[in-house]
């Protein structure tokens, strides 16, 4: 950088160009969020102070994070949190950062359950914890009551999500959150429901659902820094599918799941393989179906 800039805007101008010619989308306002980060205040702070020269402190803080933007870290990382439905829910390396696609899984899931009660949810891969946080805390201002187990293959996705479900003040105990291998033949989901004393009325998943060509070309900033077990299923992106149908036959839940955008022709010949007859593909606001349903 530059030791001639001093005012914020000279430098935020100069980084934002910087991450432009380097090929990063939403350059400027990537650099705002950094600033904002560094400085502790909002946006709109941020335009009031465009005249103030930084001090060597502020500019000893940001030139570490701009280099790591630079190498194409997600800015989510950088910050070290997100926010998802309202939520403010911290990440790192070890989860996925919690994109806005699934908030129609939390909505849909709401949608439904708005004239429940006593709602038992299991949902697989829990990762950051995001969809745990979001429908545990919206549950929670609606007086439902509601008991929600959450499993992750992830030791760290475990402590992420349950740092993240204290931090949003989710009671402990409505939401526990344990290990578990979800594609080992060991699992099972009547084990879960006599440890817990329940029976699940919900199964809710975005599972991992990139096959291994698709996953191969992702972009660097995630295939670099975003884990692969929560992106690909190791095979043909249908894994978990095939799995969750399984269990719908022999357990009498109404499952949610998040789906690739453009998978819900060869859902449809799975769903059909596995005698399922009752569901629906949903959009969201692009017009893609990206969750999928099985009703009771
Ligand atoms: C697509 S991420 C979803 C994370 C989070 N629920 C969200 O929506 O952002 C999938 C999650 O499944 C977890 N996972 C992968 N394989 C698993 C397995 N065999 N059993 C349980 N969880 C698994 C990953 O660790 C990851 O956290």
């Amino acid at each position: 950088m530059k030791d001639k800039l001093s005012t914020l805007l000279e430098i935020l101008n100069y980084s934002a160009d910087l991450l432009s010619k380097n090929g990063i989308k939403d350059a400027r306002l990537n650099v705002e969020l950094l600033f904002c980060h560094v400085l502790s205040c909002s946006r709109l702070k941020l335009y009031l102070d465009f005249d103030k020269p930084l001090t060597q402190d502020e500019i000893n803080k940001f030139k570490p994070l701009l280099k790591r933007r630079l190498k194409n870290e997600p800015l989510q990382y950088i910050l070290g949190s997100t926010n998802f439905y309202g939520y403010e829910i911290a990440v790192n390396p070890s989860v996925l950062i919690p994109r806005p696609d699934t908030e129609v899984l939390v909505e849909r899931f709401l949608e439904k359950t708005k004239d429940e009660d006593n709602i038992s949810i299991l949902e697989i891969g829990t990762g950051s914890g995001c969809i745990a946080a979001a429908v545990s805390g919206e549950l929670g201002k609606n007086n439902k009551k509601y008991k929600y187990i959450g499993i992750d293959i992830g030791d760290e996705a475990i402590s992420t999500a349950t740092a993240n479900l204290h931090a949003n003040n989710i009671p402990e105990g409505s939401c526990i959150l344990e290990k578990r291998d979800f594609l080992s033949e060991d699992f099972s989901v009547k084990e879960l429901e006599e440890k817990y004393k329940l029976e699940f009325n919900y199964i809710i998943s975005n599972p991992p659902y990139i096959s291994i060509p698709e996953y191969k070309l992702l972009d660097r900033e995630v295939l670099d820094y975003e884990p692969g077990t929560a992106l690909t299923d190791s095979g043909d992106g249908l894994v978990f599918y095939r799995k969750l149908f399984e269990i719908k036959n022999i357990c009498d839940a109404v499952f949610l799941m998040e789906i690739a955008y453009n998978r819900k022709d060869e859902l449809t010949n799975l769903l059909e393989c596995a005698g399922i007859k009752d569901y629906n593909f949903d959009k969201d606001y692009s017009g893609n179906y990206r969750v999928l349903t099985l009703n009771r």
